[in-house]
């Protein structure tokens, strides 16, 4: 039986990739470690939680002795790594927590697997999970491919192309089997109301304010999560070694072209009058350092592993809203406690 271990499992992305090894690999041991910061949560798991091939370790990347002990129990076959803070907004305020997690993390992570893994490199993977964003931004046109200049902006970003420069001398320093994604903007279930597309939703729904950074034109690149999972189990299991993919759905919006999407499908949902939930939008003070566009090309990805999207915008736009409106207790939970005094001070006071 293959030991993997999948670091972030209990975030949104890492949950979705999580259930689909889980489910799809029952001859596969999972492994999933994750500190639980206010991102993690393991109500994202609930329907998995008790099968077999599963297993949960509460734990922080930064620790490195909690690592190498780890590494040392388990010996792992391989490694898929999301565990990260995640959010541009939150580094703004706090860089160094994203300096200690995304570079020191992924560097005791890094360390562990080698000492493990030395003898023999070419019997296990590292696969890193990582952003479009460590390219920067782009103009009005082009697109990123995986030969891009690195260009980050945020400390999210820079802590990102960190990690993987990181990733990338491991793998050439040392000869252990890399990978690294680099995707695009994440829509779906499981998440956190701090983003653009969940938080819209909730508030919606609250009849609150929309907050729209700027002018709303800023430009992101949506892929629905299963497809970025179903893209990671494709790049896992065929990438060859040192490899990098950029995963990218084709599908760019303006964000107030996004939200009034959004509103009309809310309208709908919640029995509302044709643009009711569109008076909710409020444009507010810019993101310092705001990223104009990001989009992908990935076109490696498709021509070199079979990988495509799944689904249309609209149609995975509208099962999200259906999956946040029928889980009303998953939303009242991730928003009690500190989500409000977050939203009070990245909102009201900024
Ligand atoms: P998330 O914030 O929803 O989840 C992050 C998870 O990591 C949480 O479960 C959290 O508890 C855990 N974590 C944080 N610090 C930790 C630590 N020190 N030790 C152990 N666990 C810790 O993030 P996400 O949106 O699911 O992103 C997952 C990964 O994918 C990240 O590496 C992110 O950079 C990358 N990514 C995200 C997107 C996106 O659109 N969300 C797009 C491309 C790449
Ligand atoms: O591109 C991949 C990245 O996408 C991931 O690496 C990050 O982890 C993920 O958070 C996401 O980053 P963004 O900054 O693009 O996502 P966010 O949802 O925070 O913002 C999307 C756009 O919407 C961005 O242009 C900022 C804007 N925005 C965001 C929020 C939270 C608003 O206008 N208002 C808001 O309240």
């Amino acid at each position: 039986m293959k030991k993997i271990l999948i670091t972030g499992g209990a975030g949104f992305i890492g949950s979705h990739v999580v259930r689909l090894f889980v489910t799809k690999y029952p001859n596969y041991q999972i492994i999933n470690v994750d500190k639980l910061t206010y991102a993690g949560n393991l109500a994202n798991l609930k329907d998995i939680e008790n099968k077999p091939n599963y297993s949960f370790i509460k734990g922080d990347i930064v620790d490195a002795a909690f690592i190498s002990e780890l590494f040392s129990i388990h010996t792992f076959d391989s490694v898929i790594h999301l565990a990260a803070e995640s959010h541009v907004d939150r580094s703004i305020s706090n860089p160094l927590e994203f300096v200690m997690t995304n570079v020191i993390g992924t560097v005791n992570l890094l360390n562990a697997a080698k000492n493990e893994w030395k003898d023999n490199f070419s019997a296990h993977r590292f696969y890193h999970v990582s952003t479009d964003e460590v390219y920067g931004t782009l103009g009005e046109t082009g697109l990123f491919t995986e030969t891009t200049a690195y260009d980050p902006h945020s400390p999210y970003s820079a802590s990102k192309a960190s990690s993987d420069h990181f990733v990338r001398a491991y793998h050439d320093t040392y000869g252990m089997d890399a990978v690294i994604s680099n995707c695009s903007n994440n829509y779906g279930s499981h998440h956190f109301p701090e983003k653009l597309i969940p938080l819209s939703i909730l508030n919606i729904k609250n009849n609150k304010s929309i907050p729209i950074y700027g002018k709303g034109e800023n430009i992101r690149d949506w892929l629905y999560v299963e497809d970025h999972a179903r893209a990671i189990d494709v790049i896992f299991h065929n990438a060859k070694t040192g490899a990098t993919f950029n995963i990218g759905g084709h599908n760019e919006w303006t964000n107030i072209d996004l939200i009034h999407l959004l509103c009309k499908i809310m309208d709908k949902k919640l029995n509302r009058a044709d643009g009711e939930s569109a008076k909710l939008i409020t444009f507010v003070k810019d993101r310092a350092g705001h990223d104009l566009r990001y989009a992908i090309d990935s076109s490696k990805l498709q021509n070199e592993l079979g990988w495509v999207p799944s689904l249309q915008f609209e149609e995975g736009l509208e099962k999200t809203v259906d999956w946040y409106l029928s889980n009303e207790d998953w939303l009242n939970n991730v928003t009690s406690g500190d989500y409000q005094k977050y939203y009070e001070v990245q909102y009201t006071k900024r």
